[in-house]
């Protein structure tokens, strides 16, 4: 991208100057300092021959660039599919399986990523503007982006499809990391959600059971199965909460569990006010041990 901008801008003031050598010599030619002859030899030079050749280097030059990336046989096939209003995110496994994740992609640096992108009601659109293109995710079908990145780091995500409400509170990360500190976070993502050791997150846990949390949200290794909302297992490892809108912390994840619909409006989490405050912040603490 860059050794592309840096040939466009380039090319681009050689076609600069070409352009005022010849206006300069047309405002002389005009004086009659060259002949007829001249000047046709000099529109055939600078005028056809020169701008054929000059582009289409540029386009020889820039065709590999704009190949679309194949995915190759060991490219990693990640799951995403467009929920009002959240990513769910699935990792396979070579065994068949899959990691249930949401709202963030971990990849590999250097891997061919195959996402495989689905809607779960309306449609959405992935949109990562530093990593790939944009692609509609469509109930009912699966839609393919292939991509690859070179350099780690973080990469935001968008929802751009408009999909109601909340639509522009749908972001997400995708966050690049070195391949082998990517297989131990997945690997670590199989595994079950940790226990609460804590007396305060034993209680958040009792009270997340309690109050039907499980019901839409999961936690592995637990009775918590519920698939409408997003996969709680690890929740603790992502930095963002609500698909990407606020930081993950104990205060956010209060405001959440009290009031979805002032954070997420449309969302289909309902408001739970009848929890006094402290039973919230409790669940917040033992969602915070989800890691
Ligand atoms: Cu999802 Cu817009």
């Amino acid at each position: 991208m860059r050794d592309l901008t840096i040939l466009m801008t380039v090319s681009g003031f050689v076609i600069f100057v070409i352009v005022a050598v010849l206006f300069t010599l047309a405002i002389r030619a005009r004086r009659d300092t060259i002949g007829h002859r001249g000047g046709m030899r000099l529109v055939l030079w600078a005028g056809a021959m020169i701008p054929t050749v000059v582009l289409a280097a540029l386009l020889i030059g820039t065709l590999p660039a704009m190949r679309p990336i194949q995915a190759n046989r060991d490219a990693l096939i990640v799951d995403v599919a467009g929920e009002q209003f959240w990513w769910r995110v699935g990792y396979r496994t070579p065994d068949g399986g899959t990691i249930t994740a949401a709202n963030e992609v971990r990849i590999p640096v250097g891997r061919t990523v195959d996402f495989r992108l689905s809607a779960g009601d309306v449609i959405h659109s992935f949109w990562i503007p530093g990593l790939a293109g944009k692609v509609d995710m469509i109930p009912g079908r699966t839609n393919r982006l292939v991509a690859r990145a070179t350099k780690a780091g973080r990469y935001r995500g968008q929802c751009a499809e408009f999909c109601g409400l909340s639509h522009a509170l749908m972001a997400f990360d995708v966050v690049a990391m070195d391949p082998a500190a990517f297989d131990r976070w997945l690997l670590a993502q199989r595994s079950a959600a940790p226990a609460p050791t804590t007396p305060i997150a034993q209680r958040g846990a009792a009270l997340f059971a309690d109050n039907g949390c499980g019901g839409c949200h999961a936690v592995a290794g637990t009775v918590a199965a519920g698939k409408i909302g997003p996969d709680f297992s690890h929740i603790a490892t992502r930095t963002t909460l609500g698909a990407g809108i606020i930081p993950m912390s104990e205060v956010n994840l209060s405001r959440f569990i009290a009031h979805a619909p002032s954070v997420k409006p449309g969302a289909r989490m309902p408001a739970y006010t009848h929890l006094a405050p402290a039973d919230v912040a409790t669940i917040a603490r033992y969602l915070e041990t989800l890691k």
